[in-house]
C-alpha cells in the first residue's frame, strides 16, 4: 500500500495495523545533535491515548513507546529514528459482527472495494490508532522545533455543537476536552453526554498555533506553507475541512477588510492584522499561523444503520465495542504532530533557499 511516507528532508514512514502486533514510525532525516527521550516522547503519546478521560474509548492501553535505533545517551545519532507501540488489547473478538458488513462512514467499503481484502477486525490503516505513528514522529519534530524557538500548540474551539468564546490557554489542559474556554467545555460535557445517551456521536474543531515562526518557511507553487499543512492535516482520519485564519469568511469580505496592514516596530515588519492566517504567497510571513480543522462526529455509533455486505446485500447493522462519543479531543494532539511534522521539514527545505546560507555552511566553519 503506498502512502505511508510523509515529508522531503524530515521524512516518516509509518507501520501497522489496529489489530494486528503494533504499530511504528522510522523518522528519516533528522539532524544529529538533538536531545531527546522517550520520556518526552511519552507525554504526547499519554495524550493521545484513550481511556484519559471519560469521553474517550475504553480501550485502555498502554502505548508505550519505544524507541529501537537513531537514538544514543539521549542525543539523536543522524540515523534512522525507529519507534513502536505494541498493541496489548486487540480484543478481534469484538468485531466478528462486521466481518461482511461495512461499517457506514468507514473505510472498510473503500478497503473491499480496492484491495479485494480488508482486516475486518477493525479500521487496519485507517483506525484511529494509526495516529499514535504520527504522534510519536511528531514529538521528534516538536523537539526539533523547540531548539529554533517554534511552539505548535492546538486546542479544540467548537465541540457537539458549542463554541469556545474565550481564548484561554491557561485553561486547555484543565478540562478533558481541552478547550480554552472553562464554561464552554462545561457545556459541551453536557451535548456530549446527550448524544452518547442517544447512541449518537459528535463532531467539532481543532485551532492549532504555531508561533516563533520566521518569514520565508514555505516554498513557491506546490510545496506552500497552507498547503503542506492542509494535506497534512486533511490526512488525518475524520478531518473534513481546513482553513487558515480568516478562513471561509474572507469569501465575504472586502479586500480592504481582509487585508492585513503593515508597519515597521522595533526594526521588523509587522502585520497590524492576522486574517491571512501567518501565511502570505504560501510563505510564512511572520505572524503566528493559525488554522482550524473540522472534524466529523465519529463514525462508530450504537444506533442501527443501514449497509451493504461485501456480498452486495442489503443489511442493517449497530457498531458495537469501544468508540469515543467525539474524536477530537483525542486528535488535538494529532494536529499538533502533523502541523509540527510540516513545519519541520519546510524549515530544513528552506536552509537551502539562498547561496549565502549554503555558503555559510561550506565555507564559514
Ligand atoms: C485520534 C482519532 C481517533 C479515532 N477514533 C475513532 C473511534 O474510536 N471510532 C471511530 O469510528 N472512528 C474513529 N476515528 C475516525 C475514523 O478513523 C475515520 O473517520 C474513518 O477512518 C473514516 O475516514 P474519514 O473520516 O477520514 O473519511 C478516529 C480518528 C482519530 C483522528
Amino acid at each position: 500500500m503506498a502512502g505511508s511516507v510523509f515529508g522531503n528532508l524530515f521524512k516518516v514512514s509509518t507501520f501497522g495495523e489496529s489489530h494486528g502486533e503494533g504499530l511504528g514510525v522510522i523518522v528519516d532525516g533528522c539532524p544529529a545533535g538533538l536531545k531527546i527521550d522517550s520520556e518526552y516522547i511519552q507525554k504526547d503519546m499519554d495524550r493521545r491515548r484513550p481511556g484519559s478521560n471519560k469521553f474517550g474509548t475504553k480501550r485502555n492501553e498502554g502505548d508505550k513507546v519505544r524507541i529501537l535505533s537513531g537514538v544514543f545517551e539521549g542525543v539523536t545519532e543522524g540515523t534512522p529514528i525507529a519507534m513502536v507501540v505494541f498493541n496489548e488489547n486487540q480484543k478481534s473478538k469484538d468485531y466478528s459482527a462486521i466481518m461482511d458488513v461495512f461499517r457506514p462512514g468507514h473505510a472498510d467499503m473503500g478497503f473491499w472495494e480496492k484491495y479485494g481484502i480488508r482486516d475486518y477486525r477493525g479500521g487496519g490503516r485507517s483506525s484511529g490508532r494509526e495516529t499514535l505513528s504520527r504522534v510519536a514522529s511528531g514529538a521528534v519534530a516538536r523537539r526539533f522545533l523547540e531548539e529554533l524557538g517554534i511552539q505548535v500548540k492546538a486546542y479544540v474551539t467548537e465541540i457537539a455543537g458549542v463554541k469556545a468564546e474565550k481564548r484561554d490557554f491557561d485553561e486547555v489542559s484543565k478540562n478533558p476536552l481541552f478547550m480554552p474556554d472553562k464554561e464552554a467545555a462545561e457545556a459541551a460535557a453536557e451535548e456530549i453526554e446527550k448524544a452518547m445517551q442517544s447512541k449518537d456521536s459528535v463532531g467539532g474543531v481543532i485551532e492549532c498555533r504555531i508561533s516563533g515562526m520566521p518569514i520565508g518557511v514555505g516554498e513557491p507553487v506546490f510545496d506552500k506553507l497552507d498547503a503542506s499543512l492542509a494535506k497534512a492535516v486533511m490526512s488525518i482520519g475524520a478531518v473534513k475541512g481546513v482553513e487558515f485564519g480568516a478562513g471561509f469568511g474572507a469569501a465575504t469580505l472586502l479586500g480592504s477588510e481582509n487585508n492585513d496592514g503593515m508597519r515597521m516596530k522595533d526594526g521588523k515588519i509587522t502585520k497590524l492584522t492576522n486574517n491571512s492566517g501567518g501565511v502570505l504567497g504560501g510563505f510564512s510571513d511572520g505572524d503566528d499561523v493559525v488554522f482550524r480543522a473540522a472534524f466529523k462526529p465519529t463514525p462508530s455509533i450504537a444506533r442501527l444503520q443501514q449497509s451493504v455486505t461485501r456480498f452486495k446485500e442489503d443489511t442493517d447493522i449497530t457498531v458495537n465495542g469501544r468508540h469515543d462519543p467525539s474524536v477530537v479531543p483525542r486528535a488535538v494532539v494529532v494536529v499538533e504532530a502533523m502541523a509540527a511534522l510540516t513545519v519541520a521539514d519546510l524549515m530544513l527545505m528552506n536552509m537551502s533557499a539562498r547561496m549565502d546560507n549554503v555558503i555559510k555552511i561550506y565555507k564559514e566553519k
